[in-house]
């Protein structure tokens, strides 16, 4: 219609508009068929850098990767000390942070408390988690053995090259059997590295809790060494698998700073502090204040720790009177608690507290020595309000392994021992465990 009304107007003047008329829409075809292949071009493009730049991120990974192994290798090369009994090597410090964030002035102005702690090349994975939770430093003692070595030095390797988290905290330390020193290790230099991996994907042989070939856990050595080599004024000593309370470590400190200003007036006795233990029945459920775990414990889906597994164990740290404390806004003391058997709380407390008796390896009574020791050297327990801590997963009876009985009994009568020993080392106290 336009076209024969503009044709009528103008014949033959016109045919030359048109033709540009044409033109113009050719060209305007055109450009955009060439903007276009430009554009897809440019997306192209777009998605090659994006390539190039992740093989370049894998290429960095394995070069920290690489790096870092190559000190640890350094590091398991040297000559070593022995624990007290002989039969295991330490490494320690075998990796420390790389930031100075640990540094501390026994008892000055500034305090410092680390999350101490053990495992084996299984239980790795947690220190992820951990590290984003706990804001100050960890101590880990890593038990290994044979050529389990090279596991355990890929998955440090992996933790420190691909999560900042754990490699701005997080001090290794090794122990491993004397007789049973580590094989093969240089494989980790030709083992890949990608930071995309799942964590868990690392674990190469899958054990059950104290299932280590044959050779026994030595959890009190370990538990001693991390807290040895903390570079800390206060240690929480903790299972790898249990998380604090979100900002556990910056309350402490300001807590311990107010505390240590009451106690100058004349509080001298020996403490810990003690931190009420839940379990989570969905190992990813994650609690961020007190409110929160009262309302899932509530729901039945939290509840206190060791509920089904060993009830009396736990049951003195006063679960309902913790519940009902005043609601207030800082860490501070809520009840002290005389101690009484067994009870076996998890504390922070402050580098001078007993050690942990090495005797006691595998199952049964690890803990419990070491907290009778604790009361018969005339500590008070001092429950913290406002800080809790959560173990992953509920904790089930005969989840645990074969020999568990066998390893009871044996350590049963070494408790036996250990507290006749505890009445000669403390001949003046009527306390006793
Ligand atoms: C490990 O660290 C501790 C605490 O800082 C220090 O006293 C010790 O000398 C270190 N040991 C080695 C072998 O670096
Ligand atoms: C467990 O908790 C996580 C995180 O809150 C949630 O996404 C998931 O659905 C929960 N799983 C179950 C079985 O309740």
């Amino acid at each position: 219609m336009t076209l024969r009304v503009v044709k009528s107007l103008c014949r033959h003047q016109c045919r030359g508009s048109m033709l540009i008329i044409v033109g113009l829409v050719l060209i305007l075809v055109l450009l955009q068929f060439f903007h276009v292949v430009l554009l897809s071009r440019l997306e192209f493009q777009e998605a090659e850098a994006a390539q190039r730049q992740e093989e370049d991120l894998i290429k960095h990974d394995l070069k920290k990767y690489d790096r870092i192994s190559k000190i640890l290798l350094e590091k398991i090369s040297h000559t070593h000390i022995l624990d007290s009994s002989g039969s295991y090597t330490i490494i320690e410090n075998l990796s420390v942070p790389n930031s100075d964030i640990t540094d501390f002035h026994e008892y000055g102005e500034e305090i410092n408390v680390a999350f101490a702690t053990h495992t084996t090349s299984n239980n790795l994975h947690h220190l992820i988690q951990l590290s984003k939770i706990w804001d100050g430093p960890i101590s880990v003692s890593v038990f290994t053995y044979d050529d389990d070595i090279v596991s355990t030095l890929h998955f440090v390797a992996f933790l420190k090259a691909c999560h900042p988290s754990v490699h701005k905290v997080t001090t290794f330390h090794l122990i491993f059997p004397l007789r049973h020193p580590p094989r093969n290790a240089r494989d980790i230099l030709n083992m890949d590295i990608d930071c995309k991996m799942r964590p868990e994907s690392l674990i190469t042989k899958h054990r059950d809790n104290y299932d280590f070939d044959g050779l026994e856990y030595p959890h009190n050595l370990l538990r001693n060494v991390a807290k040895k080599y903390s570079k800390t004024s206060f240690v929480l000593i903790c299972d790898i698998d249990i998380l604090p309370s979100p900002n556990l470590h910056g309350d402490f400190i300001s807590f311990i700073n107010r505390w240590q200003a009451v106690k100058s007036e004349g509080f001298t006795e020996p403490i810990v502090f003690v931190i009420p233990a839940f379990e989570t029945k969905n190992i990813s459920e994650i609690l961020s204040t007190k409110s929160d775990l009262i309302r899932s414990w509530g729901f039945g889906s939290v509840r206190p720790f060791y509920w089904d597994v060993c009830w009396k164990c736990q049951k003195f740290t006063d679960y309902e009177g913790w519940k009902h404390l005043p609601e207030i806004p800082l860490l501070d003391i809520g009840y002290y608690i005389d101690w009484q058997d067994p009870w076996e709380p998890y504390y922070i407390a402050d580098k001078n507290v007993p050690d942990y008796d090495e005797r006691f390896k595998q199952y049964g009574f690890n803990r419990i020595s070491q907290v009778c020791e604790v009361h018969i050297a005339g500590y008070h327990f001092a429950v913290l309000n406002n800080a809790f801590l959560i173990h992953k997963g509920f904790k089930i009876p005969g989840k645990f392994h074969s020999a568990k009985e066998e390893e009871l009994d044996r350590n049963r009568n070494l408790f036996r021992k250990f507290k006749d020993e505890m009445r000669e080392k403390y001949p003046s106290t009527n306390r006793q465990c």
